[in-house]
């Protein structure tokens, strides 16, 4: 039995027991004990995964951050679902989802500032042309009567036919950024034709 006691305090020669630290404060003390490697190697690590995070992330930018990666995936998703409605011809559905294509709407809108800004002004309010963002519509409000007073002009009252200056994967472009202005109801020239059905 005695022999048993000896053996049980040989083997903890290595055991270190709880330090305090000098401080209390109402009474309370600190233990003042190293922190197991495991703790430590979690908190280190820690560190240097952030460290390289940053680097690679946001320093140096060698890699998409989850949210770019995820904008870069929809936008090719969006790309190839509007390849493959485009396939099966022009619709009021293609033309909409166009409109909700942020690299369309931006190449609509550089061949609204190049070909359309004179008449109907730089945010659609109207000028010569009739304001595109109230309303009310001359020729319908439909993406694809849009479509079709855009590719073909009215020519007595002064709206050029764009089909062949443009072609017609422009006009689609163009219209699809027209379509993004309706109902922004920039103050302009007063509305004109019937509200939109
Ligand atoms: C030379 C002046 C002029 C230019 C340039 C012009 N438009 Fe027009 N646009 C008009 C006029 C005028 C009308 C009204 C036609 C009517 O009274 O029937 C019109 C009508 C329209 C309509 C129909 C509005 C409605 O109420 O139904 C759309 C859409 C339109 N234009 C888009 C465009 C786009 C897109 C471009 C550029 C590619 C463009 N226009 C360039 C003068 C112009």
């Amino acid at each position: 039995m005695s022999d048993n006691r000896e053996q049980t305090r040989d083997d903890q020669t290595d055991y270190i027991p709880d330090s305090l630290r000098e401080h209390t404060f109402d009474g309370i003390r600190e233990y003042d004990n190293r922190l197991p490697n495991w703790w430590l190697a979690i908190m280190y690590g820690s560190i240097v995964f952030a460290l390289l995070y940053w680097i690679v992330f946001h320093t140096l930018e060698i890699r998409p951050t989850p949210r770019e990666a995820f904008d870069r995936r929809m936008a090719a998703a969006q790309e190839a679902e509007l390849a493959r409605m485009a396939e099966s011809g022009l619709s009021d559905e293609l033309l909409l989802m166009m409109s909700e294509t942020p690299t369309t709407v931006a190449e609509g809108r550089n061949l609204y500032d190049r070909h359309c800004v004179a008449c109907h002004k730089d945010r659609g309010q109207g000028l010569v042309g009739p304001n595109l963002t109230d309303d009310m519509w001359l020729h319908g409000c439909a993406p694809m009567d849009l479509h079709a007073i855009v590719a073909d002009g009215v020519a007595t009252k002064g709206m050029p036919a764009w089909m062949n200056q443009l072609g017609p994967s422009r006009v689609s472009t163009v219209v699809s950024y027209v379509l993004t202005l309706r109902n922004t109801n920039v103050p302009g020239k007063e509305p004109e034709g019937e509200p939109c059905r």
